[in-house]
């Protein structure tokens, strides 16, 4: 029988306790699920940079290639005097790429909640680029943000959203982003999205379960945690990390399972995982371009161009009001 510690969870939990409340809710869901946020503690943040380095793991590089490519077509696109707008901190050479071949940008408002991860990427990009306003929000991009403006006007506003972050929420949580994307960029702004498509079943089951077990630590990296940070005592041993494609839905589903019948004390809590049972840590989606452009309708936005790769593997599209 497990204790329905989730009962208690919202006389227990405070609005800033969010881990400890999205985590205990979480438990007493059919089947258990972790939001997969949680995964980007330090130790998760540096897991996920290696992922991003490992053959299977195409994404990054592929987007990367894209973005080498095309980036003066993408700032033509763009036009010049753009005001910057990055949800997540800066990603490094992307973001770079980006302010490097725009005609004058007048800033750049990278949005995070981190403020360690925000002070971090502004101030590497503030040497490299003294002449652009450096304008950091510490705010969750998920929901609207008030932007700062510029010392000099902007001529449009462009959110930027490499990664295929987008995948990593559901379809209406995607949408719902996308209207906020809408909203921020106001009447004449765009958006610059990446996507990871639709491809081959095993390239994809690959992707997320690389041969030098990274993609496993990143996985399992979120019971040590929790262990840490709510006082838990999960077995790192007796769990297993496995990424499966859901053709039908169009997703990897990554679940962290339990190799028997066990019990986990989260702080006072005491939760029960049968031997077999798959606890739903992520979903990563993949597109086809149409399921994109309906996503993207449905909050208000049309892609008005498409860069891809060769393969026809990723796509970074650009969007603009309907
Ligand atoms: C950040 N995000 C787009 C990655 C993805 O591909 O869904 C996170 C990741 N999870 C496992 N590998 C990479």
């Amino acid at each position: 029988m497990i204790p329905t510690c989730a009962a208690q969870t919202p006389a227990d939990a405070t609005s800033d306790d969010d881990f400890s409340s999205d985590v205990l809710k979480g438990m007493a869901r059919t089947p258990k699920r972790v939001p997969s946020k949680y995964f980007y503690d330090a130790r998760g943040s540096q897991l996920f940079e290696q992922i991003c380095e490992q053959p299977e793991y195409y994404l990054t590089r592929t987007e990367l290639g894209i973005l080498e490519s095309n980036v003066a077509d993408i700032a033509a696109a763009l036009g010049p005097h753009a005001l910057l707008v990055e949800y997540g901190s800066g990603s490094g050479i992307k973001t770079r790429l980006l302010l490097d071949a725009l005609d004058e940008p007048v800033g750049y408002v990278p949005v995070e909640i981190s403020p360690s991860a925000l002070d971090a990427s502004v101030e590497n990009l503030a040497e490299e680029f003294p002449d652009i306003d450096m304008l950091p929000v510490t705010a969750d991009f998920t929901q609207p943000v008030d932007l700062p403006s510029p010392d000099e006007t902007a001529r449009r506003t462009v959110v930027f959203f490499p990664g295929s972050t987008l995948g990593n929420f559901e379809q209406a949580e995607a949408i719902s982003l996308l209207r906020t994307m809408c909203i921020e960029m106001g009447r004449n702004g765009a958006a610059i999205v990446g996507i990871d498509l639709k491809k081959d079943n095993a390239i994809l089951e690959a992707a997320y379960n690389d041969a030098a077990g990274v993609t496993r630590d990143f996985t399992l990296n979120l019971l040590t945690r929790i262990n840490r940070e709510l006082d838990a005592d999960f077995d790192l041993g007796q769990f297993d990390h496995r990424a499966h494609y859901n053709a039908l839905a169009g997703r990897i589903e990554t679940h962290i399972v339990s190799r028997k019948d066990q019990t986990v004390r989260i702080g006072e809590c005491k939760v029960d995982f049968a031997r077999d049972e798959a606890m739903l840590v992520e979903y990563s989606c993949k597109y086809s371009q149409e399921d994109f452009a309906a996503m993207a309708a449905k909050a208000g936005l049309r892609v008005v161009r498409t860069w891809m790769d060769s393969n026809h593997w990723f796509a970074v599209q650009m969007l603009e009001r309907a």
